[in-house]
């Protein structure tokens, strides 16, 4: 996995904490649907690049799914198969923490106390919240408490760099602002993180041109058949431009995905083509789609030898909840301390 974009350099300085803040990286995914290529391309690869140079922490945020997901069943499901894709993906589960959510109770504790010191109006201006209240959509309390929850997931474990797409960085700034208010009241104590967002990759579109999401049915599956995933790439909508004619390759939603699983070299090749006019949409979405089962397809390979094998999943998401409880433990306990809990 090619290392993306550099860190910044921490904000904070190690000097108040117990685990210093050299660089410690954290993100979540929710286990709501198959991974999509827009959460390969926003969210794992570059989170697997910095695990080549970096400490990191990933986990499965099952709590955060409860939010919306009501079979249990299918709550499971969704938690063994991104443990499924992190091994796919190469995570050194032994030298970084891999784990679900829930297996770390304490961040529910955080959360509360950081509730304590969150005022209504920044939840009110979410935009998960507000999108889904506009439109008419049932919102329960663990939805307008989700920043919360999120806050703490990152505060929990001092970390430093949170890699994430483009629609996360509300939340980032909820949970840098929530950091502050605590070191305000209490004296410096929790790590203020920063967001790691990869410009290039910020909104990758779907299906049909708006941003790919489980939401909206608009996905192409990270690990579908390679038949599959030659439908998938198929279906990406288009404009009608005759094939005589030229096209524009910045507007084109083929081109937006080919970019980002071919060197500069070829998208120029491509973008002259579109320009000259003579091309079909049908020969660049062949070319997108060889293009990108050939970054897939060694990891589709691992991720199907492993996703029957529901113990040896089951163990790696144990093994990495018990490291991120002895961080989580230490952190909290200093929290609680500053706040009379102790
Ligand atoms: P979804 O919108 O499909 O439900 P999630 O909310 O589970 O996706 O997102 C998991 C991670 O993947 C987040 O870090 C998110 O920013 C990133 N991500 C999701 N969709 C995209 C996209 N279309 N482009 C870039 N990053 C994305
Ligand atoms: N909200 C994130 C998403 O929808 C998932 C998430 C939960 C998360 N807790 C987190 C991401 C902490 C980064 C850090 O994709």
């Amino acid at each position: 996995m090619t290392p993306g974009k550099p860190l910044q350099s921490p904000e904070t300085p190690g000097k108040h904490f117990e685990t210093p803040p050299v660089s410690r990286i954290l993100s979540g995914i929710k286990p709501t649907g198959t991974p999509h290529l827009g959460n390969y391309l926003g969210f794992l690869k570059p989170a697997l690049g910095l695990s080549q140079t970096h400490e990191a922490l990933y986990f499965v945020a099952d709590f955060h799914a409860l939010t919306t997901v009501r079979d249990p069943q299918v709550l499971r499901h969704h938690t063994l198969d991104l443990a499924a894709v992190f091994y796919a993906l190469g995570l050194d589960f032994d030298r970084h923490m891999f784990f679900r959510q829930s297996d770390v109770p304490e961040v529910t504790e955080l959360a509360w106390i950081l509730s304590c010191i969150t005022p209504l109006g920044l939840l009110e201006r979410a935009h998960a919240y507000k999108d889904k209240k506009a439109r008419g959509e049932e919102v329960n309390h663990g939805l307008f408490a989700y920043p919360v929850l999120m806050a703490a997931d990152i505060l929990i474990y001092d970390s430093t760099h949170v890699p994430v797409g483009k629609d996360q960085k509300q939340h980032l700034e909820i949970t840098r602002d929530l950091a502050n208010r605590f070191n305000h009241l209490y004296g410096d104590t929790l790590v203020v993180p920063q967001d790691h967002i990869e410009d290039e990759v910020a909104t990758i579109p779907g299906l049909d041109g708006r941003k790919m999401s489980k939401s909206y049915n608009n996905c192409i599956g990270l690990f579908s058949t390679e038949k599959e995933l030659r439908k998938s790439v198929m279906k990406i909508v288009t404009d009608s431009t005759p094939v005589e004619e030229p096209k524009n390759p910045d507007t084109c939603n083929v081109f937006a995905l080919y970019r980002h699983f071919s060197t500069k070299q070829d998208q120029a090749a491509w973008a002259d083509r579109y320009r000259h006019g003579g091309m079909g949409y049908g020969e660049i979405k062949q070319a997108a789609f060889e293009a990108v089962n050939r970054e897939i397809a060694p990891f589709r390979e691992r991720y199907f030898s492993i996703r029957e094998d529901t113990p040896r999943l089951n163990g790696i998401l144990e093994q990495g909840g018990a490291k991120a409880r002895q961080v989580a433990v230490k952190v909290l306990n200093r929290v609680k301390q500053k706040v009379g809990l102790h």
